[in-house]
């Protein structure tokens, strides 16, 4: 039996509940809010498609009954309020820190071995508290941002290449950041042939490009942040950690050294298994890739330091 909890029933918790459930990914899905009647009515909802999809997860919604989330296998902690159009994610650390910190410590209480997924904004810096308050090992801890961000990238490419999202390949590292967040054109590829091959450097600087602003782009369309991808995104972490699948997705982790950096959490790519960050893998990155690293560290250090006057 495996069992997941998702907190916040809002547009990207509820998502992510219903990709976990309509995809069967686990077999208990627990979606709790703070709300009275909005988890339990969306869980009702999504359940509602159960004999039309032919599913069989189980899902519930619950207000505030951390008791109900206990013994998660994994926990996505997606609580928090979202930008609005105009402002950046690190704008939201003041509100979200603690609410973030609460809701860690509520479910560690109920689910002492759960791997943690977080996907609140500032995502990196949230990733990052999560680490300070609850002292757990580096692999127990992932941040959502690198796998929605790639997940974009691949979508841009395959607009401009014409092809199946599916087929294309292209990975994000860095900050979960408009200005910090950098799609690796140089290892984009379609069907193993490098992207360079098909599209010249305007064009794929214009996907690198519309890559970084994706969730900007959204807000400003929707007149709040975006919920499918990020939802998604958050269930295809969940599927590779419960089904143990050995994914390389790229992610936010602690990092202790590897890219030359350390103390922070960060987007990088690795191996997401069954016990979480299984590794970090180091890409073998130019000196231009290697500066836009750092000077993307330098940014999420900065946003981290306002943590101490969040919480
Ligand atoms: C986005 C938010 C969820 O990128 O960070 O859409």
């Amino acid at each position: 039996m495996s069992k997941v909890t998702v907190v916040g029933a809002g547009n990207v918790g509820a998502t992510c509940a219903n990709v976990l459930t309509t995809c069967s990914i686990a077999d208990e899905v627990v979606l709790l809010d703070i709300k009275e009647g909005v988890s339990e009515g969306k869980a009702m909802d999504i359940m509602q498609t159960a004999a039309i999809l032919n599913t069989s997860t189980v899902l519930r919604g619950v207000t505030n009954d951390y008791s109900a989330t206990a013994d998660s296998d994994v926990v996505v902690i997606t609580s928090g309020i979202p930008r609005k159009p105009g402002m950046t994610r690190e704008e939201l650390i003041g509100v979200n820190a603690g609410i973030v910190k609460s809701v860690t410590e509520q479910l560690l209480k109920f689910s002492p071995n759960a791997i943690i997924i977080c996907i609140s904004n500032p995502m990196d810096t949230m990733t990052y508290l999560i680490h300070k308050v609850s002292g757990l090992p580096k692999n127990r801890i992932i941040g959502m941002g690198g796998a929605l961000d790639s997940a974009r990238f691949k979508y841009f490419l395959s607009q401009a290449l014409g092809a199946n999202a599916t087929e294309v390949e292209g990975i994000v590292i860095g900050g979960h950041g408009d200005t910090t967040m950098i799609p690796l054109t140089r290892y984009a590829a379609y069907r193993g042939v490098p992207a360079t091959n098909y599209l010249d450097a305007e064009t794929l600087g214009k996907v690198a490009a519309d890559t970084m602003v994706g969730g900007a782009t959204l807000t400003k369309l929707l007149g709040t942040s975006a919920w499918y991808a990020p939802g998604a995104a958050g269930a295809q972490m969940v599927k590779a950690v419960l089904h143990n699948e050995k994914k390389l997705i790229s992610c936010s982790a602690l990092l202790d050294g590897e890219y030359g950096e350390k103390d922070l959490c960060i987007g990088v790519p690795a191996i997401i298994g069954r016990n979480g960050i299984e590794k970090i893998v180091e890409f073998d990155l130019n000196d231009e890739e290697k500066a836009l690293f750092h000077k993307s560290a330098e940014a999420v250090h900065k946003t981290n330091d306002a943590l101490a006057g969040a919480l």
